[in-house]
């Protein structure tokens, strides 16, 4: 094999190193543990369940705080995914509570305070939180409350209307919603990756054809505008509207390619077309290949000159989960990916050695040694990585005619795709649904008092 000389090395360098981390996978008791431990130390980055705070978000925006709005919903998209593959339901009460708070106004995750500065990415990271919560068969919200599906609806639905998809490049979603944000005039692969992978796992769940319709044009604007290299299938990140998108930005991030393999394999799924599975195993190959360096993820576009930044903390997080879920959906990739996700987790926990505990985790995994600098992005990552371990045992997402029940809302979102101008007033509805929040969250151990003054907070 043409890794063993590499491979060799690596495991001594591991051995050093894993003397002093405190996490083992060597079973899968020692890997619940393990997760168990990382996914608390990611949750003291949380303060939005405490009194006084916003619940679903991380401290932010900038420069208030490290995180932006988006990187809330996708650490409950990943703590639905640690329930779901390690049955630990501990945070379930606090994930319900978050992704509940931030629907918004129109129920499809574009709340008031983040529309001034939102991205297609952003709200759909939300969405595709909402959509795991579905087809694993996640707790549901009280029955007046939006579901989990009906949510995930909502947001594809402001996503596929007519104002979101103007003629500029041929087609495809911009960066940004907002005309006045920078990255208006962006089209790029992250926005249209997600779009993808919720139509095909929309598709998947409910049997709608709308769905494929629209994950068939999206691959298809991307692939044709150059996004996705038709030889290779390397996925670059996105093209200026003023420039006809002729000018692609060829950084490549791992969770543009994960984002689509992961599509394709819903679309492989339910398809059983050749076509797709062709496609999936051309990302995967690819995206082992390049992201995967000695079978450890690195984020190579900053990772090697120490230039990545807050929300790329994250990203390897995003391969493991969804690479980890292809090997249900697609079994004949199952005896590629399982090995080098192992090789990879098994370098994750290695460096994670740092900070006051201890065992705080930084980005640079193949290093086997904690590079300094630790956040709720490297613990979210380190924490993707131990809990996919446990796919092999995990069910694989439901649909509505194999166990899925989530409370649909096929109209959700209509109308309220765009940002508007003014806020709107608070309604009595929205007043009822956020003391139903509220009441949820007194089932949680926390003070009476510190709720309520949230709700009245929320309401103001
Ligand atoms: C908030 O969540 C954290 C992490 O789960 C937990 O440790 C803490 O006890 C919670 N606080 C309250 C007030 O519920
Ligand atoms: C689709 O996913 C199911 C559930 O994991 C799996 O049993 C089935 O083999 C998959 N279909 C294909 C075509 O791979
Ligand atoms: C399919 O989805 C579209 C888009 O959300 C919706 O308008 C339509 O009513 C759905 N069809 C059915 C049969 O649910
Ligand atoms: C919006 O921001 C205000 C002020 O920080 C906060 O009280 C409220 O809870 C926030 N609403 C949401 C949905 O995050």
């Amino acid at each position: 094999m043409m890794h063993s000389l590499s491979t060799l090395t690596l495991l001594s360098a591991a051995g050093l190193a894993t003397a002093a981390s405190v996490f083992s996978l060597d079973n899968d008791a020692a890997i619940r543990n393990s997760a168990g431990q990382l996914a608390w130390d990611m949750l003291q980055y949380y303060h939005g369940n405490e009194s006084g705070g916003t619940p679903g978000i991380l401290p932010g925006p900038p420069p208030a705080g490290d995180y932006y709005w988006w990187e809330g919903g996708a650490m409950w998209g990943t703590l639905i995914d640690y329930w779901a593959w390690t049955g630990d339901s501990s945070y379930n009460d606090e994930i319900i509570q978050a992704m509940q708070f931030q629907v918004g106004e129109g129920q499809d995750y574009m709340p008031r305070n983040v529309t001034a500065s939102l991205g297609n990415d952003d709200q759909a990271f939300w969405g595709m939180a909402a959509m795991s919560a579905a087809e694993n068969k996640f707790p549901d919200p009280p029955s007046d409350r939006p579901g989990w599906l009906g949510l995930a609806q909502a947001v594809f639905n402001t996503q596929a209307s007519p104002d979101r998809h103007d003629e500029t490049c041929g087609g495809g979603l911009r960066w940004q919603i907002p005309f006045s944000n920078n990255g208006y005039g962006y089209k790029n692969s992250i926005a249209n990756g997600c779009f993808f992978n919720m139509g095909a796992r929309l598709f998947r769940y409910t049997d709608n054809e709308t769905y494929s319709n629209w994950a068939e044009k999206t691959w298809d604007w991307v692939e044709k505008i150059g996004l996705i290299d038709a030889k290779t299938y390397a996925i670059y990140d996105g093209g200026n509207v003023e420039h006809d998108c002729k000018d692609i930005n060829k950084v490549q991030y791992s969770y543009n390619n994960a984002i689509f393999a992961q599509g394709a394999a819903f679309m492989y799924n339910h398809t059983e077309d050749q076509k797709w599975k062709d496609r999936l195993d051309k990302l995967i190959t690819y995206g082992l290949e390049t992201f995967f360096p000695k079978d450890i993820a690195t984020e190579i576009s900053c990772e090697p000159g120490n230039g990545c930044k807050t929300d790329m903390f994250t990203y390897k997080g995003f391969v493991h989960r969804w690479y980890a879920q292809i090997t249900q959906l697609a079994p004949f990739t199952a005896e590629r990916i399982l090995p080098v996700l192992k090789t990879s987790a098994q370098a994750a926990v290695s460096q994670c050695t740092g900070g006051d505990t201890g065992r705080a985790c930084g980005l640079h995994w193949g290093d086997h040694k904690y590079d300094g600098k630790t956040g709720a992005g490297q613990e979210m990552s380190a924490l993707a990585a131990v809990q996919s371990l446990l796919i092999g045992h995990a069910k694989p997402p439901t649909t509505s005619k194999t166990g899925g029940t989530s409370k649909g809302n096929p109209g959700g979102g209509s109308g309220d795709g765009k940002i508007e101008k003014e806020a709107k007033p608070v309604t009595t509805g929205d007043k009822v649904g956020a003391s139903i929040v509220t009441i949820l969250l007194l089932g949680l151990a926390c003070g009476m008092f510190g709720w309520m003054s949230i709700e009245l907070e929320g309401s103001s």
